[in-house]
């Protein structure tokens, strides 16, 4: 009995729950990662309540140093996690209650766990965002950083993974700075609710007692509070949305990680990792393996699946709090942690890669891949698009069939200048509109980033 009454919500229950069910509920396993928020919360709540008289100011000092108090002891390792006590929430406000006596007791007033988890998975999931969005920065420098280094190099695009047309080397990587700034972008925008604050929408219907909503939002940061109580409870967009930007992330990161994987195996050769990034075999002693780059794209589906999980958590959930939403927070760290670690680790890499400019200019010498070029030599000679492209096809299938050169073959038919075509880094430097990789083009597509970067 006396475990029963020891409960915060133990009062109309005659017997605790089965040691099964307490270890199937507790979230404090996990949730314990919300104490600084949940503790930030609790002292502006209190704060609220002193402004309208529900505390005293003694009773505002007590559990403000209460609660300041139970902070330290957490952060060294000093507080007692009791899953008991479920969550994060009962733990800290039975700590306190401990701590200093009838002033903790009143801390709950007009609230509820349910607008107070809304509010701690909101403020982590803000500070989250930002973490975010400045490793996406870093990794993006890193990116622009290896551009440089490497601004001249010629390498074949792919398409289909079949070599199609000549490119920078600083071309293909700055296409993913642009993947990481859209990502980047995402984290910024979404979770647009996150900006307001759901404490005093309490249970489901708010409160009776006379809150000071406005005011207990602004001291945690918020623009604005929310303004229905149940959507206030039961919303969990912004961790969608959170979740749907890790997970776009891992799109580009696992796309970003296969092409090094190509690149640096022998048939590539294009780069070489560092031997910190890389791993060897157990049994094959020359083996020098990309392991950061398949983890990276690995860790890609664990992205996925926490969105998947949350929105199929959510999908059957009648209005407004159900236990089920405790599920929300281990995807949320999880994608939080796998990801922060990830553009960390792949950041670092890239200062650790070394680009063989023989091997990716030889790659791009093959002059089929300046057969479009041709085409357009003819076009611009008047010939119809149709009729140079079928032209060129023939010539091309003429080269493989004879064992000629293209080139040789194209100054046979079409005069000398169209041989021409086929000089790599002419066929760069004529690509100078918008958005093609002529090297004026990447230099200042570089020197904008290195700008925008700063
Ligand atoms: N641990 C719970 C969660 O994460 C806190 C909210 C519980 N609310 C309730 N009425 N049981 O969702």
């Amino acid at each position: 009995m006396k475990k029963v009454s020891q409960r915060t919500w133990g009062g109309r229950f005659s017997a605790g729950p089965a040691e099964a069910v307490k270890k199937f509920t507790e979230s404090v396993s996990f949730d314990w990662r919300l104490y600084k928020h949940d503790i930030a919360g609790s002292i502006a709540h209190a704060q609220g309540l002193a402004k309208v008289g529900l505390l005293t100011k003694v009773e505002l000092a007590k559990i403000t140093r209460g609660l300041k108090l139970i902070e330290r002891e957490i952060e060294a390792g000093k507080f007692h996690w009791d899953a008991d006590l479920e969550d994060v929430h009962m733990n800290i406000e039975t700590a306190l209650i401990k701590k200093i006596g009838a002033a903790g007791k009143k801390l709950h007033t007009a609230r509820s766990r349910n607008d107070q988890v809304a509010t701690d998975i909101r403020l982590w999931t803000r500070d989250a965002t930002v973490l975010c969005v400045a490793r996406l920065l870093d990794l993006q420098r890193a990116l622009v950083k290896l551009a440089e280094k490497n601004a001249t190099v010629v390498l074949p695009g792919y398409t289909h993974l079949q070599r199609a047309q000549p490119v920078l080397f600083a071309h293909h990587l700055l296409a993913y700075v642009e993947m990481f700034a859209r990502d980047a972008w995402r984290f910024e925008v979404f979770g647009i609710e996150m900006q307001e604050c759901p404490l005093g929408s309490g249970a489901i219907a708010g409160s009776t007692l006379p809150l000071r909503r406005e005011f207990v939002a602004k001291q945690l940061g918020f623009a604005g509070v929310t303004q229905n109580s149940m959507a206030a409870v039961s919303d969990r967009d912004f961790l969608l949305e959170f979740l749907f930007s890790a997970a776009a992330t891992g799109v580009h990161l696992s796309r970003l990680a296969e092409d090094l994987i190509l690149w640096s195996s022998a048939e590539f050769g294009f780069v070489t990792i560092g031997d910190a990034f890389t791993t060897g075999s157990s049994l094959m002693p020359q083996k020098k393996n990309p392991d950061i780059c398949e983890l990276t794209r690995g860790k890609t589906g664990r992205l996925y699946g926490n969105l998947v999980s949350v929105l199929t958590m959510l999908k059957g959930l009648p209005l407004t709090y159900n236990r089920d939403m405790q599920e929300d927070k281990e995807p949320l760290f999880d994608s939080a942690d796998t990801l922060l670690n990830t553009l960390e680790v792949v950041a670092a890499m890239l200062g650790d890669i070394k680009v063989n400019r023989t091997r990716c200019e030889a790659a791009a010498s093959d002059p089929l891949l300046l057969a479009t070029d041709l085409v357009d030599y003819l076009v611009l000679k008047g010939t119809p698009f149709r009729e140079a492209h079928h032209l060129v096809g023939a010539l091309v299938a003429e080269a493989e069939k004879t064992g000629q050169q293209l080139p040789k073959l194209a100054g046979r038919k079409f005069g000398r200048a169209a041989a021409k075509v086929f000089d790599v880094h002419r066929a760069l430097a004529m690509r100078k509109i918008i958005g093609a990789p002529s090297p004026k083009n990447v230099a200042a597509q570089i020197a904008l980033w290195k700008r925008l970067l700063k």
